[in-house]
């Protein structure tokens, strides 16, 4: 855990946002429900137990049915969980109490887990709203359905804009000590690549690649940050079959992070010729993404908007794609209409943190923005989240890639889809070439940005190629 005045110095935050958006009348209860263990095949065999991130950056307390209540009229905190009694302590040992936990992040009030339905029915009763945030687990969507006394599919609808946007809005914005936690999360990620690029050999299984990759964060952090993709197929995006033997000309996608012990992740991208030499139209393509994810990084500045780095980077990538006669024309045309959606369907990046998507599991991507809705404007690219402040603080990923998915230039061929635009002849010579993408952590600072971590994973074709431990 963080000291525990980060805890209070972010729940006081909490508060006083709450309060500017408060409409007239009762702020009400802000309600935070931790996960809880997820049985596997039965009930004392779970699953890896990991923790709900809103009430990491919170609370802090990384352990399962926890749940607490900040009151947002007078600032009271309540942590909800049970103490072990002897059936516990026979199979976990002691532990300590609720109260001292409670106490490591700056709580003094702790009750048992079954008073939570008191505090939440009174709130109710009195008419006071109850803000929480959409669960991302089904045990907490039943949780708070049995605390709000509905059905569990009217959870969804009941959460609350005010307290997500406050919630996003801070933790979308990483203080120093998160940041020192990202950095670590870099350096195993990137021990992770180098393990794995180290493995790549011709004949040998993807999967053997994976388990020494995914060796190296399970011995010093928590685990993975998401599920490993690691394959010569990159066309399929999130590819997590790893039942492949490496075959010689191939190109294989690494896209693989660490998430540290406190739960801060990282994420990172690198495409290799499996036989340690591009071929020439495999590095006519690495380029492209290489230029890409480097021009992504030096837009990426306080005050910029995330639509212009997304929509200058895909300008780039048609221009550099129509000097090899891939597609043709006017490259202001071709953006607006979408193009470069045909060679990477998926946006540019996304923020990352305590969840490696972050925020995304409460509603960064999916809930009503429809007040800021002008500065979505139509676009033809593909994601966009131009709802993002890049503001200093801000973390994201800088992941371009270009893959050539048969399925999809077939159906937009079929469909007369770039007509005159996107040279599909010319596309039938890439039909086997599978996909490349590349993939930075990005920390915007005061003057520009700066990569998580303190070394660059080896990323340029000079770079791949002199390898010497590489094949
Ligand atoms: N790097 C995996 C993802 O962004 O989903």
């Amino acid at each position: 855990m963080f000291d525990k005045s980060v805890y209070v110095r972010r729940r006081k935050t909490l508060v006083a946002k709450m309060a500017e958006s408060a409409a007239e009348g009762k702020r009400g209860i802000a309600l935070f429900v931790g996960n809880a263990e997820a049985p596997a095949q039965y009930k004392d065999n779970c699953y890896k137990f990991r923790q709900d991130s809103t009430w990491l950056y919170f609370f802090g307390i990384d352990e399962p049915l926890f749940a607490a209540v900040i009151d947002l009229d007078n600032g009271d905190e309540e942590i909800f969980a049970d103490d072990v009694e002897i059936g516990d302590i026979i199979w976990m040992g002691p532990q300590p109490s609720v109260a001292s936990k409670a106490a490591l992040a700056g709580v003094e009030k702790s009750s048992p887990y079954g008073a939570l339905d008191n505090v939440v029915s009174k709130a109710l009763a009195a008419g006071r709203p109850v803000h929480f945030v959409t669960p991302s687990r089904y045990y907490n969507t039943m949780k708070i359905a049995s605390l709000l006394k509905c059905n569990d599919a009217e959870v969804a609808g009941k959460f609350s804009l005010a307290l997500t946007k406050a919630i996003i809005s801070m933790r979308l914005v990483k203080e120093d000590c998160e940041i020192e936690q990202l950095d670590d999360a870099s350096a195993l990620g990137h021990e992770m690549h180098t393990v794995a690029r180290n493995n790549i050999v011709l004949g040998r299984v993807e999967q053997e690649i994976v388990g020494r990759m995914e060796a190296v964060t399970l011995a010093k952090g928590w685990g993975v940050s998401f599920p490993t993709i690691l394959t010569q197929h990159g066309e399929t995006l999130h590819n997590h079959l790893h039942d492949k033997v490496i075959e010689s000309g191939r190109l294989m996608v690494i896209d693989a992070g660490a998430e540290n012990n406190m739960h801060y992740a990282s994420d990172f991208t690198r495409t290799y010729p499996v036989n340690g030499k591009f071929t020439t139209k495999q590095r006519d393509i690495y380029q492209i993404v290489c230029d890409c994810n480097e021009l992504a990084f030096k837009l990426t500045r306080p005050g910029i908007t995330y639509r212009e780095v997304h929509l200058k980077t895909m300008h780039l990538m048609l221009e550099e794609l129509r000097a090899l006669d891939i597609v043709r024309g006017n490259l202001n045309n071709m953006v607006e209409a979408g193009v470069a959606g045909l060679f990477m369907p998926h946006g540019l990046g996304h923020g990352m943190g305590l969840d490696v998507h972050d925020c995304e599991a409460i509603g960064e991507r999916s809930f009503d923005f429809s007040e800021i809705a002008e500065q979505a404007a139509k676009s033809g690219t593909c994601i966009q989240r131009s709802t993002w402040r890049i503001e200093p603080g801000t973390v994201m990923t800088d992941e371009p890639g270009i893959y050539f998915i048969p399925a999809l230039i077939d159906k937009c061929r079929a469909e007369g889809k770039y007509k005159g635009i996107v040279d599909y002849e010319a596309l039938d010579a890439y039909r086997d070439f599978g996909g490349i993408r590349i993939e930075d952590d990005i920390l915007v600072t005061e003057s520009g940005s700066r990569i998580i971590g303190d070394r660059k994973i080896p990323v340029t074709v000079e770079e791949l190629e002199g390898l010497k431990s590489l094949f």
